[in-house]
């Protein structure tokens, strides 16, 4: 099937070809020229106009970027909780209502009394809204098994939803998120040691992470975590820093981290280490709005040259939020970005932290067609705050998404 969108307003493309990513303080350097996009077998051919492609695309008024790549979800998770949500708008910290039961805990819980299809029609539907607001690739996570054979039941599931869905999507083995009942944090490391072998045999996953916190894990099991994901060959990433400080980031570029992630309490002696090296900075503005956390300091790590990545973070919890337009709109007013630091942060940088940036995240020749139609410019992403701006959705050429009022634009080969 070939397809080409002609006479676009504007069309996402990255300052040259073959970039693993490319660096924040350089975002400027993306281009948002005009004109046409062809692809065809599922790949990108080029920008020149195609009158003979199979689908014809009217692209007039819109932009074209890549489709968004969420590089830190949770999903699969059963249920929600919005009970949690309100205690907190209340003023109940995190922290007291993780250890009244509540938390991840909870969701821990309801994971375990679900069904493995309920579990992944819950998922499918929220992959589903995440495709209609543009993700066309997404991180999933363990972490709310709390047992061994829970963790690898969350990593299969993961693996199930990403058969189901359009979507491309990696697994993240979440092993060290609370403590286990019947553990400490140091036996319950020992366990995920032991585990990996079944976790590298029968999953799909491609990351360890850990949660380090007052609640949760310390730094010397991060540096425990890097040596397990090294000696497995697997990518480090970490969530860190999210409601107090505890110098976690220089524990985790220690340990080749690929990403560290929330970095809401990052200390400023750790900014610029970060921007300097080959580890992503995964900033997670909706969990820092609805949790009231503080802001992380993301216009320094731009300016230093940081590898910037926005993602939703979609959990029960924190972050039930799955859209990744109102993400950019957040980041944008909060964090002081321009629009193109925000496509870049939710493109080209976020595929790379999921190790995809070869195939996804920028529009050039010969990586896969999964890209957008925006229903206009790329500065109305932001500014039309909760407005879902995404018309269709293109997957290895196929549009899989197609908003009605869009349709119209839609057609065969003139
Ligand atoms: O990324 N902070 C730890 N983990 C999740 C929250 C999990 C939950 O509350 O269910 C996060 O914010
Ligand atoms: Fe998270």
């Amino acid at each position: 099937m070939s397809v080409c969108v002609h006479d676009a307003a504007q069309i996402l493309r990255p300052p040259s070809d073959g970039l693993p990513y490319l660096r924040h303080d350089r975002a400027g350097e993306l281009r948002l020229d005009g004109g046409a996009l062809t692809a065809a077998d599922g790949q990108i051919t080029g920008f020149e106009a195609d009158a003979g492609a199979v689908i014809q695309v009217d692209g007039a008024g819109c932009a074209v970027v890549p489709g968004f790549v969420d590089a830190h979800t949770h999903l699969p998770f059963a249920g929600w909780r919005a009970g949690e949500y309100a205690q907190k708008v209340a003023g109940a910290p995190y922290e007291e209502i993780a250890r009244a039961g509540g938390g991840i805990a909870a969701s821990s819980r309801a994971f375990g009394e679900s069904s493995d299809e309920a579990v992944l029609a819950q998922a499918g539907a929220l992959a589903r809204e995440m495709l209609a607001h543009g993700t066309t690739t997404f991180e999933c996570k363990s972490g709310y098994g709390l047992t061994v054979d829970a963790e690898l039941r969350a990593l299969r599931l993961a693996g199930d939803l990403g058969e189901r869905a359009e979507q491309g999507a990696t697994s993240t083995a979440l092993l060290a998120h609370a403590v286990p009942a019947g553990y400490d944090a140091d036996s319950w490391m020992d366990a995920v040691a032991a585990m990996l072998p079944r976790v590298r045999a029968d999953t799909r996953a491609s990351a360890l992470d850990i949660y380090v916190e007052s609640v949760a894990f310390t730094n010397e099991h991060l540096a425990r975590m890097g040596e397990l994901a090294q000696a497995n060959t697997l990518a480090l990433r970490c969530h860190v820093e999210q409601f107090a400080t505890h110098r976690s980031v220089p524990v985790a570029l220690a340990h080749g981290a690929r990403s560290v992630d929330h970095l809401a309490c990052l200390h400023p002696d750790d900014v610029a280490p970060l921007a300097g090296a080959e580890c992503a900075a995964v900033l997670l503005p909706g969990a820092e709005l609805l949790g009231a956390e503080h802001v992380a300091p993301a216009r320094a790590l731009a300016d230093a040259g940081a590898i910037c990545v926005l993602a939703t973070d979609a959990n029960p919890g924190t972050s039930p939020v799955l859209s990744l337009p109102l993400v950019i709109g957040i980041a944008v007013r909060r964090y002081g970005w321009t629009v193109r630091e925000a496509l870049l942060a939710t493109t080209l940088n976020a595929a790379w932290v999921l190790g995809r940036s070869g195939e996804a995240g920028s529009l050039e020749a010969g990586k896969q067609a999964d890209f957008l139609l925006l229903d206009g410019p790329v500065e109305h992403v932001p500014y039309r705050f909760g407005h879902n701006p995404v018309a269709a959705v293109f997957i290895a050429g196929r549009p899989v998404h197609v908003r009605p009022d869009a349709a119209w634009r839609i057609g065969g080969a003139t």
